[in-house]
């Protein structure tokens, strides 16, 4: 018999605790080591180095690729990037210490001992280097690429982050999440775009990591030495871009990640939500009181409560017993519906959409092929997989039912995904698009390819554009859905902390984003509501909403004083729609964000980052939106360098950049015009589905600098736009000439206006107006801009004429 010496035994097993214990602790940084080989392709170069492999492509001669991997392969695959490299022009050469490669817009070289990276300006200004002691390392799985922090550099982007706008200082990590109720301090939250921009020196550079396993940035936080981005696994893969203008950095990135795709025109409409509108007899009142008070309205929500059991694709037996006919009267009253549909699908037999999706074997699965079982709203349940393209087609056909009843939008929520107790296993299998991946890729992406699934399934059998919404996203959502800020509380400093994630996630190319109106979680104070819903009217998706059990939070709850301010900006933002459709349409083919951070116009401009001022932002190229919160009958303003300009309400014009103080009570959202601004603007209307009257106004506001603005108008509901079905024009502000062109019209839609009223700001010298050559009466009226408000000094005098809006050139001159 075999006798055991326990003893032996014993030491034996501390030996070995002792080499595994050390093995664990000696896992130091492991930088690249140096450069071996070489060889130059026609995308660019790729390197051999002691301890990875770098491939190098140029995609334009704005960016370029950096890719560093351990395997012997470069990955190609990207959910993010559909971007391939374009034909490019660049230079070559290698010595015995530097590789450099140069196309006309930037320098990369690459230090060969050890391998190091910099960028520099076609005239050989450091943009961006690596650290000299660090470059790109691992440790472990983890890999980080550290970046010499250079001197007064500021960042910006990474979009749904709370902070301030400018990010030095603070460290960031993305991995979708769930926060009900967030602080405003909190990271991460629920969208991943690992894209930021770095100032200095007055150039501009950006940063796209393409990685969607969690992340981590830190621009200098904790440190004096290093910015870094990094991901706890998969390769470090990069683009680098570059150019002098911060807008077309964000131009680049969204060639990069794709561009939104335009909305129908009534998602631009005011949206009312709330958890829950329950039973349909309440959503019809809700609807019916909109159109009693006249106040303007598109969209209408039905969160959870529509769904028997909370079972998506159901209706609720009993509460929503007669949907199509409920959708049908919302219908007539000009209402647009958006049902909320979540991930989770309820495990119960029987139930139809749980029995297809085990037949056709689309949900998610741990890797010992059972299913994997979370709880959320419905109790017990299995997910989609949405990264298996059999799954996001299966998904696409559950919609069916909910199109034919009448539903027009969709809202993907709790895509994170959220379960309750918030913590999804990380060991879980996912397709990837057949790939394989587990949770630690997949978790970032899930999100996004929900909404894809949704948006790509319901585009076809609506025949129409939806509304797509999603809560989790990660970089090119916005070539899918709409996002908001999920649950926000009713709180002051939320109010101003969702407009600064507003306007970061525009600079990561997402446009069409919004946070909930009022406030998620508790109850705003009346002042609070009403300040936010006249900010409300400024962002690109204006929607109220709030959680259950909180006060009733439409326009009207608030008492008639606040529901006179809501109203009032409401019908204000109706009236803007000519102006702000155009810039959607902007933003669908260049990338742009409607609501435009401050950085993207005066990055340079210290004062935009005060934080007394770093909220400001512009709403479309031309209107300067000052947020403040609503103790604030008086606001501290910056007005950045510009040609000026003018206080919207009073006319008043102040030279830029200069600090003001504007009035800001509760009925007076701060707001300054662009001197040269160019704002096409329509008669209020209940909805967008009603005619405005045929009359288009034209503001245009005196200033020295020329301006443009593409006037951009379809049929606003499906897709005929891209077979030429839409009318482009051209409007120009050309002061030295002092000429106002309306160019011909491009595409064969025929506008809703066909008179265009001109109102004329700070012209005041005007003797004379020629349209198209020929004498044109105008006259001196009164305006305003909030009939429902008096200000009596604030109302001033404008010129006006009428003319035929024909689709021919139009110009019109005036005279001193
Ligand atoms: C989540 C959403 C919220 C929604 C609620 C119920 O908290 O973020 O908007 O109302 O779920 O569906």
């Amino acid at each position: 018999m075999h006798k055991i010496n326990l003893s032996s035994h014993i030491s034996l097993l501390f030996i070995l605790l002792f080499f595994s214990q050390k093995n664990m602790f000696a896992q130091r940084n492991e930088p690249l080591g140096n450069v071996i080989q070489t060889t130059e392709n026609d995308e660019g170069f790729t390197t051999k180095i002691q301890n990875a492999n770098l491939r190098v492509r140029v995609f334009s001669p704005h960016i370029i690729q950096i890719q560093l991997t351990k395997n012997q392969n470069f990955d190609d695959f990207s959910y993010a990037v559909i971007e391939k490299p374009q034909k490019t022009k660049f230079s070559f050469e290698e010595n015995n210490t530097e590789i450099i490669l140069k196309t006309d817009e930037i320098t990369l070289k690459i230090q060969k001992s050890p391998a190091r990276i910099s960028f520099l300006t076609k005239n050989n200004k450091i943009l961006n280097e690596d650290d000299f002691g660090f470059g790109t390392s691992w440790l472990g799985e983890e890999v980080t690429t550290y970046k010499k922090l250079q001197e007064g550099e500021r960042f910006i982007g990474l979009g749904e982050k709370t902070g301030n706008l400018d990010r030095r200082g603070s460290a960031y990590t993305n991995w979708n999440n769930d926060d009900f109720g967030y602080k405003t301090n909190a990271d991460p939250l629920y969208v991943s775009t690992p894209f930021y921009m770095g100032l200095h020196h007055n150039l501009a550079y950006g940063i796209y990591m393409d990685n969607t396993a969690k992340s981590h940035f830190n621009f200098g936080a904790s440190n004096d030495r290093f910015s870094s981005f990094g991901a706890e696994n998969g390769d470090m893969n990069y683009y680098f871009m570059h150019h002098k203008d911060v807008q077309e950095i964000v131009k680049l990135y969204t060639n990069l990640t794709g561009k939104m795709p335009l909305p129908p025109l009534w998602g631009l409409g005011y949206q009312q939500c709330r958890w829950s509108y329950t039973p349909d007899t309440k959503v019809i009142n809700v609807a019916k009181t909109f159109r009693e008070k006249q106040i303007p309205a598109d969209v209408l929500y039905l969160d959870i409560d529509y769904m028997q059991d909370y079972k998506v694709f159901t209706w609720h037996k009993t509460n929503f017993s007669q949907p199509k006919k409920m959708l049908a009267e919302l219908k007539n009253m000009g209402f647009k519906t958006v049902t909320i549909i979540d991930p989770g699908v309820k495990v119960e037999k029987d139930y139809g959409v749980y029995e297809s999706g085990k037949k056709e074997d689309i949900f998610v699965k741990y890797p010992d092929n059972t299913y994997y079982t979370g709880q959320v709203w419905p109790g017990w349940c299995h997910f989609p997989d949405f990264t298996m393209p059999k799954a996001r087609n299966w998904w696409g056909k559950q919609f069916e039912g909910l199109i034919n009843d009448g539903v027009n939008g969709f809202w993907n929520d709790m895509n994170e995904i959220a379960t309750w107790g918030n913590t999804l296993p990380n060991l879980m299998d996912f397709d990837f698009e057949g790939k394989k991946a587990t949770t630690r890729q997949a978790r970032n992406i899930y999100g996004m390819q929900m909404a894809r699934a949704t948006y790509e399934g319901t585009k076809t059998r609506l025949g129409k554009r939806p509304l797509v919404l999603t809560r989790a996203g990660f970089s090119g959502v916005q070539r899918y859905s709409a996002v908001w800020t999920g649950d926000n509380r009713a709180e002051e400093d939320h109010m101003l902390a969702g407009i600064r994630l507003v306007n970061s996630m525009g600079i990561t190319g997402l446009s069409y984003v919004g946070y909930d109106v009022g406030g998620f979680t508790g109850n705003p104070t009346n002042n609070l509501y009403a300040r936010w819903i006249t900010l409300g009217a400024f962002t690109p998706f204006f929607r109220g909403h709030t959680a259950i059990n909180t006060r009733p939070s439409e326009p009207w709850a608030f008492g008639e004083d606040v529901e006179n301010i809501a109203k009032n900006y409401i019908q204000l933002r109706y009236r803007l729609l000519p102006y702000i459709y155009s810039h959607f349409y902007e933003s669908s083919q260049n990338g742009l964000p409607v609501q435009r951070s401050l950085t993207l116009t005066n990055p340079f401009e210290s004062k935009i980052y005060d934080t007394r001022f770093q909220n400001q932002y512009l709403f479309g190229q031309d209107l300067l939106v000052i947020p403040s919160e609503s103790t604030k009958e008086f606001t501290e303003t910056y007005l950045p360098t510009s040609a000026g300009w003018y206080d919207l309400y009073e006319d008043t014009y102040f030279t830029s950049g200069q600090e003001i103080i504007s009035k800001s009570p509760l009925n007076r959202l701060p707001i300054y015009v662009r001197a040269g601004a160019i704002l096409p603007m329509q008669s209020v209307v209940q909805n967008t589905q009603e005619k405005p009257s045929e009359v288009m106004d034209l503001h245009i506001y005196f200033g020295e600098n020329g301006n443009k603005l593409v006037y951009y108008e379809d049929n606003g509901e499906d897709y005929n736009y891209e077979k030429g079905d839409k009318l482009e024009r051209l409007f120009e502000f050309l002061p030295s000439e002092k000429k106002i062109v309306l160019h011909e019209s491009k595409g064969s839609f025929k506008s809703k206006f066909t008179q265009t009223r001109l109102i004329l700001h700070g012209f005041e010298q005007i003797k004379s107006i020629k349209v198209n050559g020929k004498e044109t009466s105008f006259q001196k009226s009164a305006w305003s801009w909030l009939p429902n408000l008096q200000w009596g000094t604030q109302i001033q005098e404008v010129k006006m004429t009428n003319f035929p809006l024909e689709k021919g050139k139009i110009t019109v001159e005036w005279g001193y």
